[in-house]
């Protein structure tokens, strides 16, 4: 027998689904905290859903479907993406009437492009994608922006670039449609079948055309940027303020359309620039869809998220020369010295833990040296002692192993101290 895995799919062998698991939990985590709730959708949906919303001119539904019939002879796709499907649930089970919007998901599990395989490119890849429902605020498209950062950061990944531009709204992407058919209508001839057909239906696909894209007629062709109505540049402006207050670095790129029918206003893709990581850089792409509930049935509801995949997660982190072990690391290890001073530790790894911290101690009375190692080999972020003195002054000694510089803190303060020493380690190693 010489069955192998199908071209483009992969098997993760039990080496291998320790970082799986890692990466995923610090998902769950980051998720956690930014207030977004797990959705699960099935596999596959009526194949109309997708060509409804990823749109019957893109890529996706022209050539990488996995579509067929089941035996009651309904079309039916295994999903290419979630954002259709998170926004199909949404509306059938009436999330737009919940007091509390927007309603916040994240999905995470395998999705299907019948693609040319390539590193980093899967027919069956596992994306992570968050979808915020219900808000045009431009506050929330920067919770999501910095939520993907932030997931990379956490991640251990420093070599990142954020692209960002505005597709506009409806009157904007009109009057920029009507620039591109004069730009392209007298060559159109030179083109691709595919982009003849693009021209009229919708122009702005000719611009992500992966056969044409050395044609000179694309670096001329009209920008988005310059058919912004005042409204969709005020919203972009605010989108890049908040940016700029949650400290997130990003360039404009005017050029960056999505592959995808249902954006409009915000548009983003987080890049990979470490060296070695390959031909394919984009570790995520999203966007705004503010028509996408109502083009699925519901009232009119804005939306935004995006989507990445954990297989280029775990790439990114090995162009960095990162291991995954370096995900797994200790916020603080405490040490204590004597059995007065043990039990002081017990009680605080586990309050540290209750508050988030991760957190661990010696449960082998070994000496302070081989804690200390400890310490080290777990890549410790902190360490805390406490001895009999510390004990007498109530207080710890809290050390911080990436500068060797210690301070004398009172047990009360710890807690505090510790979230404010971790978050600025985090905010330096994000300006790095
Ligand atoms: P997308 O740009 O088609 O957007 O895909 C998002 C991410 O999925 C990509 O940046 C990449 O990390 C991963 N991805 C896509 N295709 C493959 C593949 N063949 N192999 C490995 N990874 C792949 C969407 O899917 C939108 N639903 C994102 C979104 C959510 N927009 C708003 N909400």
């Amino acid at each position: 027998m010489d069955i192998k895995v199908p071209r483009g799919t992969q098997d993760i062998l039990p080496s291998e689904t320790a970082k799986w698991q890692v990466v995923e939990e610090l998902i769950r985590e980051t998720c956690r905290v930014y207030h977004y709730k797990e959705i699960r959708t099935p596999i596959f949906e009526h194949t109309e859903l997708f060509t409804r919303s990823v749109g019957d001119t893109t890529d996706i539904v022209q050539k990488e479907m996995y579509t067929f019939q089941d035996r009651g002879n309904r079309s039916l796709t295994l999903r290419p993406e979630g954002t259709a499907s998170a926004v199909r649930a949404y509306v059938e089970h009436k999330m737009f009437g919940y007091p509390d919007q927007p309603v916040k998901l994240y999905y995470m599990g395998p999705m299907f492009r019948y693609e040319r395989q390539q590193a980093g490119r899967y027919r069956q890849f596992v994306q992570l994608g968050i979808e915020a429902i219900g808000s045009a605020d431009p506050a929330i498209d920067a919770e999501v922006i910095s939520l993907a950062m932030a997931l990379y950061q956490k991640a251990g990944l420093k070599k990142l670039k954020l692209v960002i531009n505005s597709l506009g709204d409806t009157e904007s992407r009109v009057a920029h449609k009507e620039a591109l058919v004069n730009h392209f209508e007298p060559h159109i001839e030179a083109f691709c079948s595919d982009c003849q057909n693009r021209l009229q239906k919708n122009p702005l696909r000719i611009l992500d055309c992966k056969v044409d894209r050395n044609n000179p007629l694309m670096e001329t062709a009209p920008s988005l940027t310059d058919y912004l109505n005042e409204e969709s540049a005020a919203y972009f402006e605010q989108v890049k303020e908040y940016l700029n207050i949650l400290n997130v670095p990003y360039e404009v790129d005017a050029n960056l359309v999505r592959g995808l029918d249902y954006y409009n206003h915000t548009a983003f893709e987080i890049m990979s620039v470490a060296e070695g990581f390959g031909a394919i850089t984009t570790l995520a792409g999203g966007g705004r869809y503010n028509g996408l509930v109502e083009e699925l049935g519901g009232p009119a509801s804005p939306g935004i998220g995006f989507a990445m995949s954990i297989e280029r997660l775990l790439l990114a982190i090995e162009a960095e020369n990162n291991t995954w072990e370096d995900l797994a690391t200790l916020d603080v290890y405490v040490i204590a010295m004597g059995q007065a001073a043990k039990k002081k530790a017990v009680e605080l790894t586990y309050s540290l833990r209750q508050n988030n911290i991760t957190a661990e101690m010696d449960y082998l009375d070994r000496k302070m040296k081989s804690q200390m190692k400890s310490a080290d080999r777990l890549k410790a972020k902190f360490v805390l002692l406490v001895g009999d003195d510390e004990l007498e002054k109530q207080s710890a000694m809290l050390k911080d192993l990436s500068t060797g510089e210690q301070q004398l803190v009172p047990f009360n303060s710890l807690l505090e101290q510790l979230q404010n020493n971790l978050t600025t380690q985090l905010e330096e190693e994000k300006n790095d």
